[in-house]
């Protein structure tokens, strides 16, 4: 499922963060994804596929009440930043709180082949951290050089996905309550692998129409100002995600991306629950972007429903059944280019892609003109000194980066969206 564009990819974004961080220039911003959409269509659920984790609360009725910020950060090539406090605090033991919660082996397994923004490890290199539970119940656990650490408290590591989304609903209840309030204020998340992409993913309420509970009775407008916050941030990519068994012109979620993002240029359209369209129709029309045109077009996934997660279905299963489901429609099978998880996440892989290039020229011509300052300098003193070492620097940076752009024109045209 992995597309190997986005492996390939870890090691030029790294290369050229170090680069930048010796010459002191800011690293490249890589967009955020951002899903948004109507109360459980699917956005927690699409989130988890593309990361290919399972950590995030999901479930029907109002599940994310507060918007989950989730950084994912690359310890591969750089210095791990500590946060203060770290050194005393707890660390905690891997599973070691999952003693109740019935878990399937698979799970463990799943990162080899799901990771699709490459939160994967290859299996030769995966120490095997098993908890003291028993042997069949072994509890989703982060091999040793993976965890998660949230921003509320630093210093504390989560080694396992199971305490990672616990702590999210704790997190959630104590700033919102038990009966189902929303705050606007972030749970920031950071995971730290040697196998993802720098990458930031916000999952957010989804919009509902009528308060329940401890809701305000304006509480629609209050998550679309919420989600209109994150999604107008020019550089995030918008994930509308509607349910394919509701009808297109209700969406919330087109509604809100059009607003922001008119021409649709950094939207795509992710149509959820087409194993639950009623028997006799399907969303071919809608893939095939006649409905309600978008720019970058739709993408059909299928989710792991609520007996999949009662059941504790692993994401891996859950892809393996989205395929076949995805091969043996009649309506389908012709439209594999717009079906499934794995091209979702090609399409992400894509527009990443795109805007790493599109940063090249500028970034050449910042290193350009630190070149000639630096030459200016020498030529002041006369003989070559002390910046000599940035000089070089920069020299093979661009020799660097034109490599890097001449062999991205291949891997851009050749995969990707075909609405691009
Ligand atoms: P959110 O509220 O938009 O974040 O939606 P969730 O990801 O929490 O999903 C809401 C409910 O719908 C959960 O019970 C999911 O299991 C279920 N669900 C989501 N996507 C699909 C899908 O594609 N097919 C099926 N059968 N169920 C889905
Ligand atoms: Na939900
Ligand atoms: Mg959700």
């Amino acid at each position: 499922i992995c597309s190997g564009q986005m492996e390939q990819l870890i090691p030029v974004v790294n290369k050229l963060q170090d680069v930048f961080g010796a010459i002191g220039q800011s690293p490249i911003d890589l967009p955020q994804i951002v899903t948004i959409g109507s109360q459980s269509s699917g956005k927690s659920s699409v989130l988890e596929n593309v990361v290919g984790k399972g950590f995030l609360p999901r479930g029907t009725g109002i599940v994310t009440r507060r918007p989950l910020v989730l950084q994912l950060y690359n310890t591969s090539n750089h210095s791990v930043p500590v946060s203060p406090g770290s050194i005393s605090s707890s660390l905690r033991s891997p599973g070691l709180d999952d003693v109740d919660e019935e878990t399937n082996p698979a799970e463990e397994e799943e990162a080899d082949e799901n990771s699709n923004l490459n939160m994967h490890t290859p299996p030769e290199s995966k120490p095997k951290r098993k908890s003291k539970v028993s042997a069949d119940a072994s509890p989703v656990v982060l091999p040793g050089d993976e965890w998660g650490e949230f921003l509320h408290l630093p210093g504390e590591k989560f080694y396992s996905f199971d305490e990672i989304r616990d702590e999210i609903v704790r997190e959630t209840d104590r700033s919102t309550g038990r009966n189902k309030g929303i705050s606007n204020k972030s749970i920031n998340l950071k995971i730290y692998s040697p196998r993802v992409l720098n990458l930031t993913l916000v999952d957010l309420p989804g919009i509902t129409k009528v308060s329940v509970g401890d809701q305000p009775i304006d509480i629609e407008d209050q998550i679309r100002e919420m989600c209109l916050h994150y999604i107008s941030n020019p550089n995030a990519i918008i994930l509308a995600v509607t349910a394919g068994n509701t009808d297109l012109a209700n969406s919330d979620a087109l509604k809100m991306a059009r607003s922001v993002d008119p021409e649709g240029n950094r939207t795509i359209g992710v149509l959820t629950k087409l194993d639950l369209m009623d028997p006799g129709t399907d969303a071919s029309e809608m893939l095939n972007n006649r409905v309600i045109p978008l720019r970058r077009g739709y993408v059909g996934v299928i989710n792991r429903g609520q007996r999949d997660i009662s059941q504790k279905r692993s994401i891996r299963e859950g892809l393996k059944k989205e395929m076949e489901f995805f091969k043996n429609h009649p309506a389908y099978r012709s439209l594999s280019h717009r079906c499934g998880t794995s091209t979702l996440s090609k399409m992400l892989n894509s527009i990443l892609m795109h805007h790493i290039r599109d940063c090249l020229p500028e970034i050449k011509n910042r290193i350009t003109g630190m070149m000639a300052d630096i030459q200016q300098e020498l030529d002041a003193l006369g003989t070559p000194t002390g910046d000599i070492s940035r000089a070089t620097l920069g020299g093979s940076l661009l020799s660097l980066l034109s490599k890097f752009a001449a062999s991205f024109g291949n891997a851009v045209d050749g995969k990707g969206s075909s609405a691009d």
